[in-house]
């Protein structure tokens, strides 16, 4: 039985103060749902503040990236040494850093691979553009994105690794994927490269989300299909109402 995540990635949103003030609301309100993982990904900044806020309760905090050295010139970068003192998860590969701070395959996979080794859970996104989408090449590209991420990582780490299928047509822009599709990708391309190199145990074991414009009033459609494990999350996570509800709707229809 996969147990439902559902993250909040707060992207460049919210100052220390408010970011502080909207963990320390949160928290009780989304108390209730202990059978739902619920993560907060604040930026690097207010990090340090909303753990201190979350601290006591089961929600966890996730960085919304990082370096894959330890330690270096590297104007700018947080590494995974500093960051696993305050955080549990990493997103990784997200297409706004592919998009615009030059990640690749190759440094997603070195990233991954540096945060498994520090004990951080990697949570890494995937997902293709709207031509690609239109040529009918997501299955193959994603899939490809998978097993680029994955290169190296031992079928035992595995357990710790999150996987969220993100269409780039999709974020930020109200147009969502349908359930089904998303179910589709998911089960059929993300899913079946997982099998396919390390087993259908493994496979069937790994929590792959849904994130692109999730909403209260569609979070049900994604929930209810049977490959999408919970979803990552940008602007509805921003608003506490929002996000308490999608993690409300993800408890009823995964029977948490
Ligand atoms: P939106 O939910 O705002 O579309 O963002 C999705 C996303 O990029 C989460 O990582």
């Amino acid at each position: 039985m996969r147990i439902p995540i559902i993250a909040g990635n707060w992207k460049m949103y919210k100052t220390v103060s408010e970011s502080e003030a909207f963990a320390r609301e949160l928290a009780p309100r989304l108390a209730p749902f202990t059978g739902v993982e619920r993560v907060v990904c604040p930026t690097f900044l207010a990090i340090d503040a909303v753990a201190r806020a979350l601290r006591g309760t089961d929600i966890a905090v996730g960085a919304q990236g990082m370096h894959w050295e330890d330690q270096g010139a590297f104007t700018s970068q947080v590494s995974p040494a500093m960051l696993k003192e305050l955080v549990t998860y990493v997103i990784i590969g997200h297409s706004e850093t592919r998009q615009y701070l030059g990640e690749t395959d190759e440094t997603v996979n070195k990233k991954v691979k540096a945060a498994l080794a520090h004990g951080l859970k990697p949570i890494i996104a995937v997902g293709e553009s709207l031509e690609q989408n239109e040529r009918g090449e997501t299955a193959a590209f994603v899939g490809g994105q998978v097993r680029a991420a994955l290169e190296g990582v031992s079928a035992d780490d595995m357990r710790h690794v999150v996987i969220a299928y993100e269409p780039i047509w999709a974020i930020g822009t109200g147009r969502s994927a349908s359930g089904q599709q998303a179910n589709e990708i998911i089960g059929g391309s993300i899913r079946a490269v997982i099998a396919e190199l390390y087993g259908d145990e493994v496979a069937q074991a790994v929590r792959i989300q849904y994130g692109g414009s999730v909403k209260p009033d569609n979070m049900a459609e994604f929930m209810s299909q049977p490959n999408i494990d919970g979803a990552l999350v940008g602007g509805a996570s921003l608003k506490v109402d929002d996000f308490v509800q999608l993690v409300e709707i993800a408890a009823r229809e995964k029977g948490r």
